[in-house]
């Protein structure tokens, strides 16, 4: 490889002189180096399937506990696999790519030098029984190969239109679900876990719950971040409202009242409206059809309070830009018409649908919560 700078020593020059075709060839190397990451990044995942399959956040979680580290040799991980003959050199390789992606830890034991590998925030986020807000059920979603079918039409959907889902599987996402329980219950499952950990944000964050009485979660699937909303502001009467073959599997859940119903024909009535993840999934007519419902069933000063990603929102450098980027060709792929959207797109949405004093709070996680009004008589 040359050299991009070379100090002359002999000519006793001190300027360094710049080869551009070595600076060319830098500038290649360092943009290979991301476009390598950028393609070997499906590995990962894979990885993280592999181990959440084989239980290995657990097996370090239950059986490291008498280990003043907290962690396991290969060895030991090993020992618990569901096999009467597990290949520990390929768990090694395997922990060793957890470890180089943070998700677990490696250490040295001082006394034998043996690797032990211990948990680290990440993959104690993947443990079974993490009172529903593990992210392994998404982790599994996504690894599906059906989501991932999906995901390979898009350069087909781009030259000649229609839906990447419907391409891949002759049905759209939510025909196709009603028909297949387990993606069904592996959607749900997902679905509660991320609902948990966002809501939890959205607690945290939002205080206008206070002055709500009642509020209705459209398309709330099984209830859950109405009923953490209720637990948190128990005044509030709570409603979960979704269609009839989610609602007649949804659990009991105190101060929630669940409806069946559509909301492209109605909306159930309640000073505020709270739909999370649900705009994501429809085009711009659809998403004014459900916002329209939602305005005839709130009253004057009622609310609908938007709990989606918001695109571009702190720049490009925010740290959760990827992951909002990500989200949108995910609903590219997998909904009709579905798009994450940007501040300017929520802005005339709403504003088309009626409503006003529109305010964006930003969320620890990716998605902000947008809380609009509907205009008293004398604002109208
Ligand atoms: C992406 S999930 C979001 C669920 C929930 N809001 C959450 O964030 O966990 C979308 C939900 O929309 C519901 N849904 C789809 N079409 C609907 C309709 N026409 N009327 C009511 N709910 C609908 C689905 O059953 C599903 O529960």
């Amino acid at each position: 490889m040359r050299h991009a700078t070379d100090a002359s020593a002999n000519s006793g020059d001190i300027h360094q002189k710049v080869d551009p075709a070595a600076a060319a060839d830098n500038e290649m190397f360092e943009a290979r180096g991301q476009l390598s990451a950028l393609i070997y990044a499906f590995v990962t995942p894979c990885v993280l399937k592999a181990a959440v399959l084989l239980g290995i956040p657990d097996i370090i979680a239950t059986n490291g506990k008498t280990d003043p580290d907290g962690a396991l040799s290969v060895h030991q991980i090993s020992a618990q696999l569901k096999s009467d003959s597990p290949r520990e050199d390929y768990l090694e390789r395997l922990l060793k790519h957890l470890v180089a992606k943070k998700v677990l830890k490696e250490i040295r034991d001082g006394r034998t030098g043996e690797s032990k590998y211990g948990l680290t925030s990440m993959s104690n986020l993947l443990l079974k029984g993490r009172n529903g807000s593990s992210g392994a059920p998404m982790l599994l979603l996504l690894s599906e190969d059906w989501v991932q079918q999906s995901l390979q039409q898009i350069d087909k959907v781009v030259l000649e239109g229609g839906e990447a889902f419907v391409r891949a599987h002759g049905v759209g996402f939510w025909d196709y679900l009603e028909q297949k329980p387990a993606a069904q219950n592996l959607f749900g499952d997902a679905m509660a876990n991320d609902s948990k950990a966002v809501l939890l944000g959205v607690i945290r964050n939002y205080h206008g719950f206070k002055e709500v009485k009642s509020m209705v979660d459209v398309a709330g699937n099984l209830g859950l971040a109405v009923g953490m909303i209720v637990q948190a502001y128990p005044h509030i009467q709570g409603f979960n409202y979704d269609r009839p073959h989610i609602i007649a599997h949804a659990p009991i859940i105190p101060g929630v009242e669940h409806v069946a119903g559509d909301m492209f024909k109605r909306v159930p009535t309640a000073d505020a409206i709270f739909l999370k993840h649900i705009m994501h999934d429809w085009d711009d007519e659809l998403c004014m059809k459900i916002l329209q419902n939602c305005y005839r069933a709130l009253p004057e000063n009622g609310r609908v309070l938007i709990v989606d990603i918001v695109l571009g929102y702190g720049g490009v450098n925010h740290p959760l830009a990827g992951i909002r980027a990500h989200r949108d060709v995910l609903m590219l792929c997998t909904q009709s018409g579905g798009r994450e959207r940007s501040q300017d797109d929520w802005q005339q949405l709403l504003e088309t649908s009626g409503f006003s004093h529109m305010k964006f709070i930003e969320l620890p996680t990716p998605e902000c919560l947008i809380e609009a009004f509907k205009p008293t008589k004398l604002e109208q």
